[in-house]
C-alpha cells in the first residue's frame, strides 16, 4: 500500500526546504504526497492561517511533513500537534563531523512535553497593567510522556538506558513538582534509571559538558528553549529535526522557523528538514530508507557542499542534489 504523506511547506524557507525533502523522499520510496497550505501566506489570501481542509488531512494522514509558519506559527503548529494527538516532541541535537560546532561532542535527545505547560493557551489581559498566564500540568500528560521516555531508552535509541528530567520544581513546586513526580514514578515502576537537573542549571551544564546528558525529558517551554540552545552548540538551527509523535500519527518539522533574513535566496540549509524526513521514514517503518537518508545527509555535511550557515557557499539545491547522489 502506498503511504500518504501530507506536505505543508508553509512560509519563508519552508517553501525551499520542504520541496527538497520531498525530492529526497521520492528517491527512497513510493509515497503519495498531498500538498496542503498553512501559515501567513494562506491567511493573507483566505483569512485563515490553518484551513480546515489542511487540519483534516493531517488528522487522517499516515504522516505529515511541515516546514514553518511565520507570524501565525502558534495558530498553525499548536492545532496541528493536536490533530495528530501529539504528546511528545522528539528533538535530537547532535554534532556532525565536518560541521564547525561549539561542542562537537554533543549528542542529546530532548523529549519535550507537547500539550500543556505554559503553551496551553490560557493567557489573559486583566487590565492595562496586568496580564496573566495559567500553567497547566496534569499527571496524565506527564505520565504519558514518561512512558514514551522509558520506551525510548529501553529501545536504546540514543545509546543510553536512563534519562534526565529537567524541571524547576524548587520554585514551581505545584506544577513542576507534579511533572517531576509523575515522570519519576513511571520510571521507577518500569525500572528505568533517572536523574534530575534544574532547568536553569542544565543550560550551564550542557554548554560546559554536553556529554553529561543523553536523553532529557522536560516541560514544554523548557524543551523549546533548551533545544534551541543545543542547536547553538552543534552548529545552528539548520541542523535540528523534530517529530511530534502521537499514538498513531506524527508530524515532522525542522526546529527552525521561516528564517525571513534568508528566505527567497535559495540558500537555506535543508539538513534539518532532511533529518526530519528520515525520522518520518522510520515512523512509517521504513527504517532502512530512514537510515539511508540520514547517512547521506551526514556524508554531505562532512564532505560538502555546505550552505552559508555552515560556512559554505552552496545553495539548497546543491546540497539536496549532493544528498540524492549519495543515496
Ligand atoms: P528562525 O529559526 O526562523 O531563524 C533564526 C536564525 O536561524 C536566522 O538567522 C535564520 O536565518 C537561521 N536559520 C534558521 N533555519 C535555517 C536554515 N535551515 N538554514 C540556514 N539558516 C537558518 O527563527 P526566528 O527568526 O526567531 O523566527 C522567524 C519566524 O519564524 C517568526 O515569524 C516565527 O514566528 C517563525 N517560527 C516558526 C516556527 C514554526 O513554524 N514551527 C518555529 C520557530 C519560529
Ligand atoms: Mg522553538
Amino acid at each position: 500500500m502506498t503511504e500518504q504523506i501530507v506536505v505543508i511547506p508553509g512560509d519563508g524557507i519552508g517553501q525551499e526546504v520542504v520541496p527538497a525533502a520531498v525530492r529526497v523522499l521520492d528517491e527512497v520510496g513510493e509515497f503519495e504526497f498531498v500538498e496542503a497550505e498553512a501559515g501567513d501566506q494562506v491567511k493573507a489570501e483566505t483569512g485563515e492561517a490553518l484551513p480546515q481542509e489542511t487540519y483534516d488531512l493531517v488528522a487522517s494522514a499516515d504522516a505529515t511533513l511541515f516546514g514553518a509558519a511565520g507570524e501565525t506559527a502558534a495558530d498553525v503548529i499548536l492545532p496541528l500537534r493536536k490533530a495528530v494527538d501529539s504528546f511528545v516532541n522528539v528533538r535530537p541535537a547532535k554534532a556532525y563531523p565536518g560541521v564547525d560546532a561549539l561542542r562537537p561532542e554533543t549528542n542529546l535527545v530532548f523529549l519535550r512535553e507537547n500539550t500543556e505547560g505554559v503553551y496551553s493557551g490560557h493567557e489573559n489581559r486583566l487590565s492595562d497593567d496586568l496580564s496573566t498566564l495559567t500553567r497547566v500540568v496534569t499527571d496524565s500528560a506527564s505520565r504519558r510522556l514518561a512512558e514514551y521516555a522509558c520506551e525510548f531508552v529501553e529501545a536504546n535509541e540514543n545509546g543510553s538506558e536512563e534519562f534526565t528530567v529537567a524541571h524547576k520544581a524548587n520554585v514551581m513546586r505545584e506544577t513542576d513538582g507534579r511533572f517531576r513526580d509523575a515522570v519519576v514514578d513511571v520510571a521507577n515502576e518500569r525500572g528505568v534509571d533517572t536523574d534530575e537537573v534544574l532547568m536553569d542549571a542544565f543550560a550551564t551544564h550542557v554548554c560546559l559538558d554536553p556529554t553529561r546528558f543523553d536523553v532529557v525529558v522536560c516541560p514544554n517551554l523548557a524543551g523549546d528553549v533548551l533545544s534551541d540552545l543545543a542547536a547553538g552548540l552543534v552548529g545552528g538551527l539548520g541542523l535540528l529535526p523534530s517529530a511530534n509523535v502521537g499514538p498513531e500519527r506524527a508530524l515532522f518539522e525542522p526546529v527552525h522557523g521561516t528564517a525571513p533574513d534568508i528566505a527567497g535566496e535559495g540558500v537555506a540549509n535543508p539538513a534539518a528538514t532532511l533529518f526530519s524526513a528520515a525520522m518520518l521514514l522510520e515512523h512509517l517503518g521504513e527504517n532502512e530508507a530512514g537510515e539511508n537518508v540520514r547517512s547521506a545527509v551526514e556524508a554531505v555535511l562532512e564532505d560538502g557542499p555546505r550552505t552559508p550557515d555552515l560556512g559554505g557557499d552552496a545553495s539548497t539545491e546543491d546540497v539536496t542534489s549532493a544528498v540524492i547522489s549519495r543515496l
